[in-house]
């Protein structure tokens, strides 16, 4: 290690990733959900399957609520000596073809029935037939559900998974207590059918966006995880809570945790007892709102360095958008430089990119990022590639 750290304990503890047991201000949304689930969890062989949609915007805790919502429901299900297993999906990293799919599912659910070669259809039932044979139960979690739809336009495994309670035959068990279903917002039911909708169910759980003093809590809780005390004082979390419950950034709440990891970093390296205001403002300077460190970390290395190529293409134009063929070309130095080989589907990495909502593609010519200082994005992105790197090279 270079030097001794007086600011941080556990810097981790600030990740996105990581999900702390309690969640301060969902509550109320982890007890619907237990109440939902509670015959289920008590009396599996005579509950009716639930589907339940989780809707709210980015960051407001739909992710990490469904987590420990999992972990909570195996442990009531274990006191009444119930087998639970959870599968938790994200579409956004998994939602390649329907066999990947429930290949995936079959793994967290029943590993027994997992095999390479069978169809889609094949290894919903297999699954369904050995956990049934093992008297285990199931829940199932799809995340993203609206980046699934707008990419795919594909709703058969929606479909499928809401429509168990009817297609198991009449007088058996369905091991699936219930489908969770998270998305941004209620558009996704717009590329549904009749016949999809009427399978989705009624339930829909809404996550507001995290208000001020709700943000200073959570932070607070995170804070106490992974700074030394007196470290991060009050009026910093303050100031943190209030910039992120704006506009623009609207409550998400992994701005905030960026924010405040980055912050302490900054005294960190300065060999400081404490995070100030200021540092605050240093990181906001050169961080940009609507892509945070996490929307990066779930990107492909291609993705990382096609984003990067764009806003590097970006700050040498000088114009809000570039063509395709300039990214081309600040890939084909990004590729060397951080030694992968070159990007062969440029266009398709883009419209990924479009698809999470991080670039616009209004045409091939016309690529952008709407409303960014291609200039503040770049001293973001590299600063955060340099992190990846170094997180890779541990
Ligand atoms: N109530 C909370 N208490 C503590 N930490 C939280 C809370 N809500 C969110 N977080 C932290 O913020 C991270 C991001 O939240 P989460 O992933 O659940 O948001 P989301 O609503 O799923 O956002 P998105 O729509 O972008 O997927 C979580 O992993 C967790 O670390
Ligand atoms: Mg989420």
């Amino acid at each position: 290690l270079a030097s001794s750290d007086f600011i941080f304990t556990n810097k981790e503890h600030l990740s996105p990733r990581y999900i702390p047991e309690v969640l301060p201000c969902r509550e109320t949304h982890l007890d619907k959900l237990m109440k939902i689930f509670a015959r289920g969890l008590s009396k599996p062989e005579d509950a009716r399957m639930r589907v339940v949609q989780m809707i709210g915007p980015v960051g407001s805790g739909k992710t990490c609520t469904s987590i420990v919502f999992g972990n909570q429901a195996q442990r009531s299900a274990l006191q009444n000596s119930n087998e639970l297993a959870v599968s938790y999906i994200n579409l956004k990293l998994h939602g390649d073809s329907r066999v990947i799919l429930y290949r995936r599912l079959a793994q967290a659910l029943s590993p027994e029935a997992h095999s390479s070669s069978l169809s889609a259809d094949e290894l919903l039932e297999q699954t369904i037939l050995s956990m049934r044979a093992r008297r285990r139960f199931g829940l199932i979690m799809l995340d993203e559900v609206d980046y699934f739809l707008r990419r795919t336009k594909d709703a058969e495994i929606f479909y499928d998974l809401t429509r168990l309670d009817e297609v198991i035959q009449p007088g058996s068990v369905n091991p699936i207590l219930g489908v969770i279903m998270m998305a941004r917002s209620t558009a996704f039911r717009d590329s549904l059918d009749r016949a999809e909708l009427s399978t989705l169910g009624r339930t829909t759980i809404t996550f507001e966006a995290y208000k001020k003093v709700q943000i200073e809590k959570i932070l607070l809780q995170r804070a106490k995880d992974s700074f030394r005390p007196g470290a991060v004082n009050d009026d910093v979390i303050e100031m943190i809570s209030d910039i992120t419950s704006k506009s623009p950034i609207n409550g998400d709440i992994r701005y905030a945790l960026d924010l405040l990891l980055f912050s302490g970093e900054v005294a960190s390296a300065q060999g400081r007892k404490s995070v100030t205001p200021d540092d605050v403002r240093q990181v906001m300077s050169v961080s940009y709102p609507s892509v945070t460190s996490e929307d990066v970390e779930n990107l492909t290395v291609k993705g990382k360095v096609t984003l990067l190529s764009l806003v590097r293409a970006l700050k040498m134009s000088s114009k809000p958008y570039v063509k395709l063929s300039d990214i081309a070309k600040a890939s084909k130095l990004a590729c060397e430089e951080f030694g992968v080989p070159p990007i062969d589907n440029l266009d398709e990495q883009l419209d990924d990119l479009s698809a999470r909502g991080i670039v616009d593609v209004k045409s091939l010519t016309q690529i952008g990022i709407s409303g960014v200082p291609a200039q503040q994005l770049t001293l973001f992105l590299e600063a955060l590639m340099h992190r990846l790197e170094t997180v890779k090279q541990r």
